[in-house]
C-alpha cells in the first residue's frame, strides 16, 4: 500500500531498553531510521527496574529486555538469541582448563551489576538453583565497567554474549568453557497486551522480526 512507502510513516517511536542492549540496539537503529526517515525515535536505556517503572508508567510505545516480567498481561516476543556466557581475565588459570564444573566457580571473586538490573537478578538466580555459593568481590553500575575490571584482574564475571567483542581477547578477556554454558536465552519485546500498538511501534516490531537475524551473537 501506499502508506508502506519509503519515508511515508511518521511519527514518534519510544523506545525503552535495558542497559544490557546498548551493544546493539543503536545499531538495529541505524538501517530503521534510514528506511523510515519520517520516524523520530527516542531510545532511553536503563536498567531492568527503571524500564519496569517506565513500563508500569505507560511511558514508551517498546520495551526491550532479558528478563521479562511475569504478569500475564504482557506480551512477550523473542528476537534474538542472548547468550549468558562466563568471563575471565585471559591470564587466568581456569581459561586453559575444557569442562569446568560449576562448583569451582565458588571459589572465585566475582564482579556483579547494581541491584535491579536484569543481569544481577540472572547471576543471581543461577547461583541458587545450583545450590553454589556467589563471592561477590564488587558491585559495578555498567557492563562495560565490569568488562574492563575482569580484564583488570578483579574477578570473574557472568555477563551476555551482547557486551562481548566477537574476538573477546581484543579486550583482554576470555570465556571460560564451564559445563552447562553459554546458557541460552533471547532477547525480548516486551508490551501490555492490552495497549493498541501505533502504526510506527507496529514498524519497528515488523522491522525487528525482518531484520535482526543478521545482527545474531555469533558463537
Ligand atoms: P540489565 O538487564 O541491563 O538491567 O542488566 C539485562 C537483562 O534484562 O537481561
Amino acid at each position: 500500500t501506499i502508506a508502506d512507502l519509503k519515508g511515508v510513516k511518521r511519527g514518534r517511536l519510544r523506545i525503552a531498553a535495558v542497559t544490557t542492549t546498548k551493544y546493539f540496539m543503536p545499531r538495529i537503529l541505524g538501517p530503521f531510521c534510514a528506511q523510515y526517515p519520517g520516524i523520530d525515535v527516542a531510545l532511553e536505556v536503563v536498567n531492568r527496574d527503571r524500564l519496569l517503572e517506565r513500563l508500569g508508567r505507560n511511558q514508551d510505545d517498546v520495551y526491550i529486555m532479558g528478563v521479562p516480567p511475569e504478569e500475564l498481561d504482557m506480551e512477550c516476543e523473542p528476537f534474538m538469541e542472548n547468550p549468558l556466557v562466563v568471563l575471565a581475565p585471559i591470564s587466568h588459570p581456569l581459561a586453559r582448563r575444557k569442562r569446568i564444573p560449576f562448583a569451582d566457580l565458588a571459589n572465585e571473586p566475582f564482579l556483579v551489576r547494581e541491584r535491579g538490573s536484569g543481569t544481577r537478578m540472572t547471576i543471581e538466580r543461577e547461583f541458587q538453583e545450583r545450590q553454589a555459593q556467589l563471592r561477590i568481590r564488587m558491585e559495578l553500575g555498567s557492563n562495560e565497567a565490569i568488562k574492563q575490571a575482569v580484564a583488570g584482574g578483579l574477578g570473574l564475571a557472568l555477563l551476555s554474549q551482547s557486551t562481548l567483542h566477537p574476538d573477546p581477547h581484543r579486550e583482554a578477556v576470555t570465556v571460560l568453557d564451564v559445563q552447562g554454558f553459554p546458557i541460552r536465552r533471547s532477547w525480548y519485546v516486551v508490551r501490555p497486551r492490552h495497549k493498541q500498538m501505533s502504526v510506527v511501534a507496529r514498524t519497528f516490531l515488523d522491522f525487528l522480526r525482518e531484520h535482526v537475524r543478521l545482527l545474531e551473537p555469533r558463537h
